[in-house]
């Protein structure tokens, strides 16, 4: 058996999203698993070194999950060439400073989303791993749900016929804190503008590949945002004020004329199949999907509504809608990403998600805030 043993260095990897996804959900799935399996007799083994400020965090995180390496010394790893790739979960504004150290390494970069907050240092960040002849590349999950493949199979299939409109619902009830049984459940720097916070730098690059893989590019952004709850409650017990956006209400229009509007808001209840639902409406077929679960009605199951209010609705439209089966075994979204990026390093394979499709991301962001800002329409110019 041919074993390509990888060093990955997985850094701020206990905060949320490092510690559940990046290395529970996906590098110590992979392991357990036995590794990415190339052929019968080679496969992809990732030798993960836990990387921060706080030794005792990183230490107890490494033990718990049987990790054998783990530093506060981040130097030190990038130095030893074992480390082939430099992972980031870390805060967004911490990005580019272990970025810019990674690539004098010589490492190959993946990191998490926003890759910044500002286009200009998105790009620059890419340009920096591609002038150095590095591989790159940036977290899209999404594009990986069990949801979101069924609406890709439903397309690949032709069942919509001509695609008009998407609409995304994101959104629930974050919790202020204020309440004791009632915690917040999300990390308070997500509130905060000036630690990297808000809703459109958070969501806008997500919908930005979504909309890009799934429907076409993104010509125009029409966007309003607010931030509904003044108020807050951190981690500490303390109360802050919220300086960041906590709902946005954008409308995209692509080059090829779909139209794309999407919800996005911490302060709303939920009464709809999922957190995230998106509907998109053909001339032939909707679908409407959840993060697991795609539902479909068919021009010819479509029923005739007519305006009454002075009856109760006839119609239950709920019956009227056909749930898409699983097609394959849907593996955690981070870990097939994981899988095609550690084959892309090691194989040469090609990954399409680079930092410069992190950059387009970040650049729907900033344009969807100048729209917001100078009230009109933006254009998206191509990156
Ligand atoms: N792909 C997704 O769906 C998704 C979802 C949520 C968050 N994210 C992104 O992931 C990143 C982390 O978000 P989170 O929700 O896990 O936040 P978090 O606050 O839980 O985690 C951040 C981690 O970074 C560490 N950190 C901060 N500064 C550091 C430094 N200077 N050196 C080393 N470590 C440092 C913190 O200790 C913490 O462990 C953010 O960029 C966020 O935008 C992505």
């Amino acid at each position: 058996m041919k074993i390509h043993k990888i060093g990955i260095i997985m850094n701020g990897v206990t905060g949320r999203m490092g510690t559940n996804q990046h290395l529970i959900r996906s590098i110590l799935a992979i392991m357990k698993q036995g590794g990415v399996k190339v052929s019968d007799d080679e496969i992809i083994m990732p030798d993960p070194i836990l990387t921060g400020r706080n030794l005792d965090k990183v230490k107890a995180l490494a033990e718990k999950h049987g990790v054998a390496r783990y530093s506060d010394d981040l130097d030190k790893a990038l130095a030893d060439p074992a480390n082939q790739i430099f992972f980031d979960s870390s805060g967004t504004l911490q990005r580019a400073g272990f970025i810019e150290k990674a690539v004098k390494a010589k490492k190959a970069i993946y990191c998490e989303k926003p890759t910044a907050v500002e286009t200009k240092e998105a790009m620059r960040l890419y340009k920096l791993c591609a002038d150095a002849g590095l591989k790159n590349g940036v977290v899209q999950d999404k594009l990986w749900l069990p949801g979101m493949r069924k609406i890709q199979m439903l397309k690949e299939q032709g069942f919509f016929g001509e695609i008009m409109s998407v609409r995304g619902e994101f959104g629930y009830w974050v919790f202020e804190g204020f309440v004791g049984d009632q915690q917040a459940q999300r990390p308070s720097w997500n509130y905060r503008a000036e630690d990297g916070g808000g809703m459109v730098v958070d969501m806008h690059c997500h919908w930005r590949y979504v909309i890009d893989n799934l429907f076409g590019n993104v010509k125009s952004v029409s966007s309003y945002q607010a931030t509904h709850i003044p108020q807050r409650v951190d981690e500490k017990g303390k109360t802050y004020p919220c300086t960041a956006d906590d709902s946005a209400y954008a409308t995209f229009l692509l080059e090829n004329g779909i139209v794309c509007h999407f919800n996005s808001s911490w302060n709303v209840r939920v009464r709809r199949d999922d957190l995230f639902t998106m509907q998109v409406d053909g001339t032939k077929g909707t679908a409407v999907c959840g993060l697991r679960k795609c539902w479909v009605q068919h021009a010819s199951a479509t029923p005739r509504p007519t305006w009454n209010p002075d009856i109760d609705q006839p119609i239950d439209f709920y019956a009227g809608w056909t749930e898409v089966p699983d097609a394959t075994n849907y593996d955690n979204a981070f870990k097939i990403q994981w899988e095609m990026f550690l084959r892309h390093v090691v194989l040469n394979e090609p990954f399409r998600w680079s930092l410069k499709e992190g950059a387009k991301g970040v650049q729907l962001a900033e344009l969807s805030a100048v729209s917001h800002k100078e009230r009109k329409w933006v254009d998206v110019p191509a990156l």
